[in-house]
């Protein structure tokens, strides 16, 4: 998977089964945001020859942030492959507390991502930044605009797991 897949804006994931949605997350985002972790990681080497000691009250805190997000999101997404996703595709029993776990980690992920925004001016390079820096800045922005939608899938897909599993519950 490229990490640089193009959005998509032409399916209803709402309205899809929840095993297909959920293989189209992991088929798509997962493999897609490790790819570019992965690549942000190739970018953080350049950047720490470089960068890191021109500009080091931007550059430090870019890297300590960077280095939380892809960590809390390597977690984050093993925690929805081995537990979450599973406990939906198996379709009983109650989902809630995980999925209230996975829903946190959504939002501390997007003020990371907004800490992040602040920090660099939106993902504006500086001037005289290495091409590493520069590079990671337009990688930042897909991963950015990735990540709102497979959250946004998500999120949906918890929602619809909560309302079947209290369904569930109710019916006996
Ligand atoms: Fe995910
Ligand atoms: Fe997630």
């Amino acid at each position: 998977m490229s990490p640089h897949a193009p959005p998509e804006h032409d399916t209803d994931w709402s309205r899809r089964p929840v095993g297909e949605v959920i293989d189209h997350i992991v088929d798509r985002y997962h493999a897609a945001l490790r790819a570019q972790l992965d690549e942000v990681a190739r970018f953080v080497e350049g950047i720490r020859l470089t960068d890191l000691v021109r500009r080091p009250a931007l550059v430090a805190p870019l890297l300590d942030k960077l280095q939380i997000l892809g960590e809390e999101l390597t977690q984050h997404m093993v925690k929805e492959e081995r537990l979450a996703f599973r406990m939906i595709r198996a379709a009983g029993g109650f989902v809630g507390v995980p999925l209230a776990v996975m829903e946190h980690e959504h939002r501390l992920a997007h003020e990371l991502l907004g800490d992040l925004r602040v920090l660099t001016g939106d993902w504006t390079p500086p001037a005289g930044a290495s091409s590493a820096l520069c590079g990671l800045y337009e990688l930042m922005v897909a991963v950015e605009r990735d990540l709102v939608e497979h959250s946004a899938i998500e999120d949906e897909l918890f929602a619809r797991a909560r309302a079947d599993s209290h369904r569930k519950v109710a019916n006996g």
